[in-house]
């Protein structure tokens, strides 16, 4: 069952929106989205992070962004700092996304440091673990969640963290894992944060959509969705955010 309290429906637009775009997307969201248990964010690109930032503040809306540099500032073309995110009007921070450890090959040492920067500016980091189909097929989706979460150790705990988890498999795929995969791999998540000393919320993400948003969020353990290819369009996002509300 999704807790109540702590329910996060978060969009991921990954490389898609324009200014207008996402201009009409705010007006499409209607005044008030978020409803009492539900926190809703965005993550766009980061040229949409300072447009939307009022927009979405007048909304409950919280802003995120996809992905950041460990650096402060310097010479780093092409790199975006966490103190031009926190200047941006950001709250949250991907970190981890698979499409980041794949196309871009971060590694677990580069995601930790960026954990660091980003807890050093106030920046709420949510961390994408997630396992490959060979992987799970293989039956070593454990041990690689666990791997994936070593970067949590000696972190302290109460820091501002979320951690989505994604089978990559699933991530725009339109395959989602089965309500017994959730359930089982989230009590993995669940268990293996609480040994490392971290009671946060934990996601699941990967082709959640409106026709199995209820099921997924239903599922012991999972605490909201982290949501691609959904998120693009205001009224499938919304049916996302009815979805939990109702689960609340
Ligand atoms: P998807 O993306 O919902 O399009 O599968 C999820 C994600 O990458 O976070």
């Amino acid at each position: 069952m999704a807790n109540a309290t702590r329910c996060l429906i978060a969009g991921n637009w990954k490389m898609n929106g324009t200014l207008q775009e996402s201009l009409d997307f705010v007006d499409d969201l209607g005044a008030n989205p978020a409803p009492e248990h539900v926190e809703v964010a965005l993550m766009p690109p980061f040229t949409l992070l300072h447009p939307l930032a009022f927009p979405f503040s007048e909304k409950d809306v919280r802003l995120g962004a996809q992905s950041m540099y460990c650096e402060v500032s310097g010479a780093f073309t092409g790199s975006i700092s966490p103190l031009m995110l926190r200047d941006a009007g950001c709250h949250y921070v991907i970190l981890g996304h698979s499409e980041r450890r794949d196309i871009q090959h971060e590694s677990n040492a580069l995601i930790r440091k960026k954990l660091g920067m980003a807890w050093e500016h106030g920046l709420e980091p949510i961390l994408c673990i997630g396992e490959h189909l060979e992987e799970r097929e293989s039956g070593k989706t454990n041990e690689v969640l666990k791997e994936q979460l070593s970067v949590l150790e000696g972190v302290e705990a109460g820091v501002p963290l979320t951690v989505a988890y994604e089978p990559v498999w699933a991530i725009g795929t339109g395959k989602t894992a089965s309500p017994e995969q959730v359930k089982e791999t989230h009590a993995f998540v669940h268990e293996e944060l609480s040994r490392l000393g971290h009671d946060c919320r934990v996601l699941y993400g990967g082709s959640v959509n409106p026709g199995n948003a209820a099921e997924l969020l239903a599922c012991d353990g999972v605490e909201g969705a982290l949501v691609g290819g959904a998120s693009l369009k205001a009224d499938s996002f919304m049916e996302l955010i009815e979805a939990a509300a109702k689960l609340a």
